[in-house]
């Protein structure tokens, strides 16, 4: 298989020569056109050009058939450039199911890492090769973009909002990751690295730390901040309970429904009163401030591991267990 290009940064994720093949096809199809006119002007100039002062050119009213086809042929060109640009457009908007999962917060000027088993890091992510990896990310203070060029990924870190993206690492080694948009002083000091390791050293790497998963940490926030004195495991709180909660839709007192996603636990979180459960109060303080974002990525990690106890779900819809 074709393997790089020279100039290029290399190649080292499932979408990287995809996206080369096209950047590259794009390249061809632009410089193919761009001889071709240069030539047609330059050769038309030469062949067309006036011989005597009184010559009088002839008038021209045009060709059914050359319009045709330097429409036709622009728009079946298009087309294609559009289908094979939005099926890896696709791609990489579609997370694999099973990805494992890491938590991204840029600040000004460093990226910090979060695994789901707790290990954190500074300007670095450690990944497994071979293995697909989604990253929810979100900043603490103004817009950063995560980018990795031995993947072909960017995606922006936007406060106040979770953007996620996903790569495959097909090689091992150590790549660069960068802030790709201007973020102040030192912006071009964020810098950092992804390291890419075999499975059995990724998984040595992983139990090197101790501080408890990441779950585990928004345990401990969720008991500090007294979360579970109102959302109660048995029914009997002031808030909804929040087991079996995660990736679910939700009924609102506005009668609308939302799924609980990443996102909708942040704003509930932040901003209680912006989506209140049907059949609660709007009586939850917020905890701006209170929660730094790694901290609500924390407690988005422990929600997410509240399950329903067995049998609940079939008593919840009035069915007998
Ligand atoms: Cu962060 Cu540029």
């Amino acid at each position: 298989m074709w393997s790089g290009f020279p100039l290029f940064p290399e190649q080292a994720s499932t979408m990287a020569g995809r996206v080369d093949a096209l950047y590259l096809a794009l390249l061809a199809i632009g410089a193919f056109f761009s001889l071709l006119i240069a030539s047609l002007v330059v050769g038309f100039a030469v062949r067309f050009r006036r011989r005597s002062p009184d010559e009088i050119g002839t008038p021209i009213h045009g060709s059914m058939a050359l319009e045709l086809v330097w429409t036709l042929v622009p728009l079946g060109i298009v087309f294609v450039i559009f289908l094979w640009g939005a099926e890896i457009f696709f791609s990489m908007a579609r997370v694999p199911p099973q990805a494992m999962e890491v938590y991204v917060v840029g600040k000004r000027w460093m990226w910090k890492t979060q695994h789901l088993s707790g290990q954190r890091e500074i300007n670095e992510l450690h990944v497994p090769v071979g293995v697909p990896v989604k990253l929810t990310l979100t900043s603490e203070d103004v817009i950063h973009s995560f980018y990795v060029p031995a993947f072909r990924i960017k995606k922006d870190a936007v406060p106040g909002r979770y953007a996620t993206l996903w790569f495959q690492a097909t090689r091992p080694g150590k790549y660069h990751l960068f802030c790709a948009e201007y973020c102040g002083t030192k912006h071009s000091g964020m810098i950092g690295s992804v390291v890419v390791m075999e499975p059995a050293a990724f998984q040595s790497w992983l139990t090197g730390g101790g501080s408890g998963s990441l779950a585990a940490q928004g345990q401990k926030i969720f008991q500090s901040l007294g979360c579970v004195t109102c959302h109660r495991a048995d029914s009997a709180g002031r808030g909804p309970r929040l087991e079996g909660l995660f990736g679910r839709p939700v009924n609102l007192a506005t009668g609308e429904e939302v799924v609980a996603d990443a996102d909708y636990v942040r704003e509930s979180i932040l901003t209680p009163a912006a989506k209140v459960v049907s059949g609660y109060q709007p009586i939850m303080p917020t905890y701006l401030g209170l929660v730094s974002e790694e901290g609500l990525m924390q407690l988005i990690a422990y929600i997410q591991t509240l399950e329903e106890p067995a049998g609940a779900a079939d008593r919840a819809q009035g069915r007998k267990p």
